[in-house]
């Protein structure tokens, strides 16, 4: 047997799952799912796979599933592993999982998901703001991506508490939140339980935050974690 890292294996369902972090996916896969035949299905730092696994089982071949991991191990035998020791049909394992950084420009043709779900990831992601608008490149016009943006922790000391900053060029600090919910397809929601938010994204036809990375901290090199948690991103507007 296995020993499974629950942080890694959380699912759809419930408060620690992506439900309590960014929303109902099954209801975005249903509304995707009233406008195409089949749904393809992309979460960002899959893990073992489990939320994979489960809408597979809940939706069947009306979904094609695929998943990203960052380590060259949690690849898609791992998945079938896990899969097998949680009693999961063979019938639910996603169709690829990629090893790939997905804070850089991801592999993928404009275009190709309906879903794009990134569940406790965002944190480790080196430029949060490329991923949001790679995300949407990726992205359906019939789609839907429901990113958590994990952009505020405060247990960590008060420098390190907003994991992105947006700064203008005056030097005037500008709060995330409102910085995203200028653009009218993006939503800014609040995770459930947390004291941070997640974003619903549709797709326009352009699309751009206008930010640059200034710098990257990687907190977890300071004080691995469960002292901190993940990554800080400073960007400067345009
Ligand atoms: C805390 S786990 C969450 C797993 C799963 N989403 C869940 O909720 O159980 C974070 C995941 O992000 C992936 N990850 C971390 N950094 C990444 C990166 N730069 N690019 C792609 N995936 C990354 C890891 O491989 C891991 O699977």
């Amino acid at each position: 047997m296995m020993e499974i890292r629950q942080g890694r294996a959380k699912g759809l369902f419930g408060e620690k799952g992506a439900e309590g972090r960014l929303g109902n996916v099954i209801n975005y896969t249903k509304e995707v799912l009233k406008k195409k035949q089949k749904a393809k299905i992309l979460e960002v730092g899959t893990g073992y796979g489990r939320a994979l696994l489960e809408l597979k089982q809940i939706f069947g071949d009306k979904v094609e599933t695929y998943g990203i991991n960052l380590e060259k191990n949690w690849n898609l035998s791992l998945c079938k592993k896990y899969a097998k020791q949680e009693g999961f049909s063979s019938k639910n394992i996603p169709d690829k999982i990629y090893i790939l950084d997905a804070a850089k420009k991801l592999p993928f043709k404009s275009g190709t998901f309906d879903i794009i779900f990134n569940p406790a990831t965002m944190q480790y992601l080196s430029d949060k703001i490329q991923f949001i608008e790679e995300a949407h490149r990726i992205l359906t016009k019939e789609g839907i991506a429901a990113l958590e943006l994990e952009q505020y922790r405060p247990t960590h000391p008060v420098e390190y508490q907003n994991n992105i900053e947006i700064w203008d060029k005056e030097g005037k600090r500008i709060d995330v939140l409102n910085y995203l919910k200028k653009f009218k397809n993006i939503q800014v929601k609040k995770s459930k339980n947390r004291p941070w938010h997640y974003i619903l994204m549709k797709k326009v036809k352009n699309f751009n935050l206008g930010l640059k990375l200034i710098k990257y901290i990687n907190l977890e090199e300071i004080a691995p974690s469960p002292v901190f948690w993940g990554s800080k991103s400073i960007y400067r507007i345009l």
